[in-house]
């Protein structure tokens, strides 16, 4: 059955963001037993836009997460499990679907609560589609007992969309099988990568070097370039592997990853059967990126 998002955005969302937002979607109606068709308005705005709102509609001058705001209120501590006949008290005919109301989600806190709980913004932003949609539904969370029913709903929700967690094992083996393509004649010094994109894809890559000895390539880069022209815009994580010493990424790697990927990205190295994990952001702080720099070069300083 088709679910409908109308969405507007003050700061986009990539057409892989949104696939996700649209399960991220569906799961929170199942997890809530709805097999309406149903729609939200969904706006991705910034934390000026969400604090200006916040004060217009609830009299705090203050930036948040999410707003919801429902179309169907529901009766006392019921939701709309309890009262599906409900919904359809909020059926748009022009849209054939059931119109749950509109939520506001402002990306730019949501990028630091990624930060803060070192996931994914992807992750954070659906996890905070699911909690509004449920507030659409007729949760709350002003008792404890609400709180436990809707944080189950949320876990049941993130679970059934199920993110691909990566599965740092397996990448690493990638990594070193990836490194036996590696051209070094110059340095000899083989390196083979591994990334995971957001949508669950492996992409490997290995260092390609030239008689031009700056034209080289880095293996994350080869990784990198072989998954962004494939369509990719959004990295989850990435393995290297060398010998003799732990591969960190260069600085020129290091600044190309931070374009698809979230501060939060796990990096794993291994070399001679050893292995160490960082993050990008702690490998490259304060990044110049289309998450946490360019927007401040662009003007919308955050
Ligand atoms: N290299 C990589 O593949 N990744 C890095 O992050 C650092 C360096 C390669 C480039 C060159 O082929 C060789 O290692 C020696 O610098």
């Amino acid at each position: 059955m088709p679910l409908l998002i109308d969405y507007l955005a003050c700061f986009p969302l990539s057409k892989e963001d949104e696939r996700l937002m649209m399960r991220a979607f569906d799961a929170a109606l199942a997890a809530e037993g709805v097999s309406h068709v149903c729609y939200v308005s969904l706006t991705v705005c910034d934390d000026a836009n969400i604090q200006a709102i916040n004060k217009q509609t609830r009299h705090i001058d203050q930036p948040t997460d999410v707003l919801s705001f429902p179309t169907i209120s529901y009766p006392d501590k019921q939701t709309a499990k309890d009262v599906p006949w409900f919904l359809q008290s909020a059926f748009n005919p022009d849209e054939k679907a059931v119109d749950l109301g509109e939520i506001f989600i402002s990306k730019e806190h949501a990028s630091k609560q990624a930060q803060t709980y070192g996931h994914s913004l992807q992750r954070e932003l659906c996890y905070l589609l699911v909690h509004g949609v449920l507030h659409l539904l007729g949760h709350d969370h002003i008792t404890s007992k609400e709180k436990a029913t809707m944080r189950t709903k949320e876990e049941q929700a993130m679970k059934k969309m199920g993110l691909p967690e990566p599965d740092k094992n397996g990448m690493l083996k990638l990594a070193i099988e990836a490194m036996e393509n590696s051209y070094s004649p110059y340095s000899h010094f083989p390196v083979g990568a591994c990334l995971l994109t957001q949508d669950g894809s492996l992409y490997t890559g290995c260092n390609i070097e030239n008689a031009s000895y700056g034209l080289s390539n880095c293996a994350e880069r080869t990784a990198c370039f072989k998954a962004v022209s494939e369509g990719h815009r959004r990295f989850q994580a990435i393995a290297i592997a060398a010998k003799n010493t732990a591969p960190w990424p260069c600085g020129a790697c290091r600044q190309v990853l931070s374009e698809f990927a979230p501060a939060s990205m796990p990096i794993y190295v291994t070399w001679d059967g050893n292995t160490l994990e960082s993050t990008l952001g702690q490998l490259l702080p304060h990044a110049f990126s289309p998450e946490y720099g360019i927007d401040a070069f662009l003007g919308k300083e955050k």
